[in-house]
């Protein structure tokens, strides 16, 4: 978009640079500003020159060299007689950069990011036309498809939903309609497309994928990494990736077993949720914390009135870690 801009900024400065002879009265003095022009233009291009790419980054690196050279040389142009050669010249050169720039940088198709993909984009086109066109699934499928690799998902969207109006049951299409309202952001309508899409067909990974990172966005660990176990079962291509989610969410939901969240699930019931004591005695600023192993031993063992708690190695850790800070 701000390259289209600047494209065009450059074409209308070119412009008027060339018909500037034909415009309005001509002035020997003062210097016409035709060198405050170029340095101008010069700076436009040095500033837009790192924000673009391929084809348009050369035209305008081709563009800045020509108006370095061309302030290098100048002169306080001497009025002179008006020659329309030049101009002709001139204005054609500009004419053939601008239809070059304007081919090259304006008009995109949906989808379309940069120079290198008009191919990919007209090949959409073409798809999504022959599905609006014949309306049939399999066109919508393929067109769909298309969209959803090379990430064009309004598109993707528009197809699959097309393909859901005509066959509901068609499994791809639920799947896929389920992570793009994910992408969306709306996980429980996406949660509900991806568990009839996985139920029906629970050979396809990327539903399992994504069931598992929409589960992980809910902080439902332990679901997350079942549905991203899933993925690895059948064989999903994203092999390390997903090893690496799966241990972030484990070692998370490890993590959110801190000792509080257990003091409060196993001892706060009887003993207050600071500690400050009920059915059993006050624990924060109870002399017997100082010995963590004697805790250990009333948690595991019971004592009198309380029962034995049992609990993890890892568990206990935190907890006793949480209780000497009581
Ligand atoms: C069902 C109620 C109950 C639960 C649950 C419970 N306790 Fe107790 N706790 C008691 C009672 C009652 C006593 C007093 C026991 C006695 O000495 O007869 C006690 C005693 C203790 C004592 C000894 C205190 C002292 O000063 O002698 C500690 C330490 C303690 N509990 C820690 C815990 C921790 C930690 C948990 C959680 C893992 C926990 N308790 C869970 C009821 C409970």
């Amino acid at each position: 978009m701000m390259a289209t801009l600047i494209f065009l900024v450059l074409l209308l400065l070119g412009l008027l640079l060339a018909l500037r002879p034909l415009l309005g009265p001509k002035e020997p003095f003062p210097e016409p500003p035709r060198r405050e022009e170029l340095l101008r233009e010069l700076s436009v291009l040095q500033e837009e020159v790192a924000a673009l790419e391929g084809e348009e980054r050369k035209l305008a690196l081709a563009r800045m060299v020509e108006l370095e050279r061309a302030l290098e040389g100048w002169r306080p142009p001497e009025p002179r007689p008006f020659n329309p050669l030049p101009v002709a010249l001139a204005l054609g050169v500009v004419l053939l950069l601008g239809v070059g720039l304007w081919r090259y940088s304006l008009p995109r198709l949906p989808g379309e990011t940069t120079v290198t993909q008009r191919a990919e984009a007209r090949e959409l086109k073409a798809l999504q036309d022959k599905a609006r066109r014949t309306g049939a699934v399999e066109d919508l499928l393929a067109w769909g498809r298309r969209a959803y690799e090379v990430q064009a998902w309004d598109q993707a969207a528009e197809a699959y939903l097309e393909v859901l109006k005509k066959d509901p049951r068609n499994v791809e299409a639920v799947r896929r309609v389920g992570i793009l309202l994910f992408m969306g952001g709306r996980l429980e309508e996406a949660e509900m497309f991806l568990q009839i899409a996985q139920h029906a067909d629970p050979k396809a990974a990327e539903g399992w994928l994504f069931l598992g990172n929409l589960y992980f966005q809910k902080g439902e660990n332990g679901a997350a990494i079942a549905a991203w176990e899933r993925y690895l079962e059948v064989g999903g291509e994203a092999r390390e990736r997903v090893e690496g989610l799966i241990a972030m969410a484990k070692a998370q939901a490890q993590g959110a077993k801190d000792g509080l969240s257990v003091y409060q699930a196993r001892c706060a019931l009887c003993h207050g949720a600071q500690g400050e004591g009920g059915v059993g005695p006050r624990l924060k600023g109870n002399p017997i914390l100082k010995s963590p192993e004697a805790v250990r031993e009333i948690v595991l063992k019971g004592r009198g009135q309380m029962p034995p708690v049992p609990l993890g190695e890892e568990e206990l850790k935190t907890l006793l870690d949480y209780l000497a800070g009581l």
